[in-house]
């Protein structure tokens, strides 16, 4: 997606974010309809997240993806329950990614889930997603970055309902008790359990990558999303553990999906990785003429 993107030099005009009063409805209740988080968020044309309709995606092949200390064990990893989800920092080391469609570097600067998924690929909505949000290196702070169009890599992962308890989920979720009451809102705790971060990962051959935005206010439209291809189990039981937590008194958070974007005219890649050199060469040339191409035609 950068092709786009560095041909469109676009500033994004940012509000800064309100206070922090904003949620998600209660899909359960009959007359819900997603509420207004304002600025970008109501009015944005590059907004996350979206369908992913698997027929209408273009094929691309990119250069692996890179990831860097992934597999370093974490030892002091930390969560809190911010009141949205529920979040992950505290990294041992750098977690960086690098390659694939990517110019610059990218330093993990938190973690965290959905539950349900935001992303539906060919109308089906999975568990849960998880997001791992990415900086470029070449802006000094997340605030900075979602300033510009390759400020963020955002990598979703999703997990489909399984009998198989995913047993790096229970690495997480083994403490959560101690922060799901709103009364620990943005109380930091120790996760407790030594983990590894590819452990949470499918493989990162196949993915689906498009240009797009944070999907919790101010909506930033800084993201590079890649959402993987292949999904990783989980079970309803961990997955009800996430939907404890409050977001305010005696209120559980059942659900913290935002409702699905416009696509408008974006489009988006499907890289697939699995093929020999002279394919992927000849293969990114010929992307990257569809991509300059559609560039054209849609966004110049
Ligand atoms: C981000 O970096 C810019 C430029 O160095 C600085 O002005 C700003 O205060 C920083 N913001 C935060 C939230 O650290
Ligand atoms: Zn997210």
């Amino acid at each position: 997606m950068h092709f786009i993107t560095s041909f469109v030099l676009a500033f994004c005009s940012l509000a800064l974010s309100r206070a922090d009063d904003w949620g998600y409805p209660d899909w359960d209740s009959d007359t819900v309809s997603f509420p207004k988080w304002g600025e970008l968020c109501d009015n944005g044309q590059r907004q996350s997240p979206i369908n992913i309709d698997s027929k209408k995606t273009l094929k691309g092949f990119f250069d692996p993806l890179v990831f860097e200390n992934f597999d370093d064990l974490q030892n002091e990893l930390q969560m809190v329950n911010n009141g949205h989800t529920v979040q992950l920092t505290g990294f041992d080391d750098d977690l960086v990614l690098r390659g694939g469609g990517l110019l610059n570097d990218y330093v993990v600067e938190q973690i965290h889930f959905h539950w349900w998924s935001e992303h539906t690929i060919n109308n089906i909505r999975y568990p849960l997603e998880m997001h791992i949000v990415h900086r470029n290196t070449i802006y000094p702070n997340t605030s900075m970055a979602t300033q510009f169009k390759d400020g963020i890599v955002v990598i979703g992962v999703l997990f489909h309902a399984s009998p198989i308890r995913n047993g790096a989920i229970d690495k997480i979720v083994g403490n959560l008790d101690s922060i799901t009451s709103a009364s620990n809102i943005n109380k930091f705790v120790s996760v407790g359990n030594v983990m590894a971060f590819e452990e949470l990962m499918p493989s990162a051959d196949n993915y689906f990558t498009y240009a797009g935005s944070l999907t919790t206010p101010n909506c930033a439209e800084a993201v590079t999303w890649i959402l993987m291809a292949e999904t990783v189990p989980v079970t309803f039981d961990q997955v009800n553990m996430f939907r404890q937590i409050e977001h305010h008194n005696g209120k559980t958070l059942p659900n913290n999906y935002r409702a699905l974007q416009e696509l408008n005219d974006r489009a988006v890649v499907f890289v697939e990785g699995d093929i020999s050199g002279a394919a992927r060469l000849t293969g990114s040339l010929a992307l990257t003429l569809i991509v300059l191409l559609a560039s054209q035609k849609f966004l110049l």
